[in-house]
């Protein structure tokens, strides 16, 4: 089977096992921005939908500390340990540094010992496009577990000054663990586009290699997001519906198919035009934006996480996710959903787990001392103190996951992990 990229899948499907979520628990209504600008929470609900939104305000709680904690999640609900990962994208559009990649930094705080790790910038298209990259290593067979992150610390690189954009924008995180199964069915296409020329409507000016932080970027407010909010709502409500139309001709369907459409969360407006372009009924149609704002990356993952949540989404349904964001860029994708979306949680696991990212922390922590000791420190036998300590919690972590399988198997011989089911057929592929 060839797919739209071209690549042979020899039968490798790509499906959304797991999914976790994470948003800060400070919430900062309408009301509490009429305090900061001159707006209202009428003007706010009448022009975008928003409500609330999530906001940290805790400088410990960072882009990955979001991200580890739904990828934590998003790993518990496929019951895979962190060292099965193969691949951890983390789509962003604030990112801890620009560089290292926020995700080593999600892969060192998961334990992801044996898992390469890079950002994907692509703004609020960025999960999508994390959801193609994922199918394409997982088909071309480079990959059997890839986390698809998408999170965001939007306040942190916000002008709580500027009202045309500081009352769109959240924090938040939400994963998904995309595996690799002979099953048909799972991700089915996606669509990526971009079109450059509009690079300039929604931007973060300053702090990049074109305009290098001086007094003068920091005085003018160029480290914040600068929208021209007409010009990125024209190409929004035109581009959701032809992302839309394109993907499900490159997965041979067509609108009547979809079960349910998780749209990016940026505004009502913008969701309820693309829609009502496409001629999808209201039900169709997955919304939470009134909760959070617009959280970037984020917002399709969390907004995936509480269609799941609340039964939205059934096994064999199809599912078209589509977004748009700076560069400017779009992307969707067309989802044969595969596996049962009920969560189990196993109390023992759940300890077993949290004990295996105890022993990341303490490997991470040993780690970091051995790359500032360098060689001082040294075993009789040569080799780093700090590495042979490393690698002595590895090696318990490692014993923790092969007792976890045992006594999982001791405890309920005949409990299987939530397998595919097997009433997908071939022609939903591709
Ligand atoms: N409160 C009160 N008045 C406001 C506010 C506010 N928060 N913000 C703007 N206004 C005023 C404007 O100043 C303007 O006043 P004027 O007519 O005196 O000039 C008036 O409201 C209308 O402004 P418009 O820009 O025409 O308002 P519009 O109806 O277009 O809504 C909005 C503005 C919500 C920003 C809309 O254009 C939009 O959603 N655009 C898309 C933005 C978006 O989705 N960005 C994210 C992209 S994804 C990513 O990559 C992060």
């Amino acid at each position: 089977m060839v797919d739209e990229s071209g690549i042979m899948a020899f039968g490798r499907y790509a499906h959304i096992v797991g999914w976790g979520k994470a948003v800060p628990n400070r919430v900062v209504t309408n009301h509490e921005l009429e305090q900061i600008v001159d707006t209202s929470d009428e003007w706010i609900r009448s022009r975008t939908g928003i409500h609330q939104r999530r906001i940290a305000v805790d400088p410990a709680e960072t882009t990955a500390t979001l991200a580890a904690k739904a990828a934590r999640e998003a790993l518990e609900v496929a019951d895979i340990p962190a060292s099965k990962v193969d691949m951890i994208i983390v789509a962003t559009s604030s990112p801890e540094h620009t560089f290292p990649a926020t995700a080593c930094a999600v892969q060192d705080m998961i334990g992801a010992v044996n898992a390469g790790a890079f950002d994907l910038s692509a703004a609020c298209s960025g999960f999508v496009y994390g959801l193609g990259v994922a199918k394409g290593l997982i088909a071309s067979g480079q990959a059997e577990n890839v986390l698809v992150i998408g999170a965001e610390t939007l306040s942190r690189i916000t002008d709580w000054s500027d009202r045309n954009t500081c009352v769109l924008f959240g924090d938040g995180a939400g994963a998904v663990l995309v595996q690799s199964s002979p099953v048909p069915g799972g991700i089915l296409a996606t669509e990526m586009g971009c079109d450059g020329s509009g690079g300039d409507l929604l931007i973060l000016p300053a702090g990049g290699s074109k305009m290098p932080a001086t007094l003068e970027t920091v005085a003018s407010g160029q480290h914040f997001i600068k929208m021209n909010g007409r010009a990125v709502y024209r190409f929004a409500t035109r581009i959701m519906a032809e992302a839309t139309r394109r993907v499900l001709s490159k997965a041979n369907l067509t609108v009547d198919d979809i079960d349910l459409v998780i749209p990016h969360q940026a505004n009502e407006r913008i969701i309820a035009v693309s829609m009502r372009n496409l001629k999808l009924p209201e039900e169709k149609v997955f919304r939470n934006l009134q909760y959070y704002g617009n959280t970037s990356t984020a917002s399709i993952p969390i907004a995936l996480y509480e269609a799941l949540e609340q039964d939205r989404i059934k096994p064999n349904d199809t599912i078209v996710m589509v977004g748009f964001g700076a560069g400017l860029t779009w992307a969707g994708t067309a989802i044969k959903w595969g596996v049962p979306t009920e969560k189990e949680t196993s109390l023992w696991r759940a300890s077993q787990r949290s004990a295996s990212y105890g022993l990341a922390k303490a490997r991470s922590q040993w780690l970091r001392l051995s790359h500032l000791l360098g060689s001082n420190l040294v075993t009789e036998d040569g080799e780093s103190l700090a590495q042979a300590l490393s690698n002595r919690l590895e090696d318990w972590r490692k014993q923790l996951e092969s007792d976890e399988e045992e006594e999982e198997q001791r405890h309920d011989p005949k409990q299987e992990k939530p397998s595919l089911p097997n009433g997908t057929s071939s022609s939903d592929e591709s």
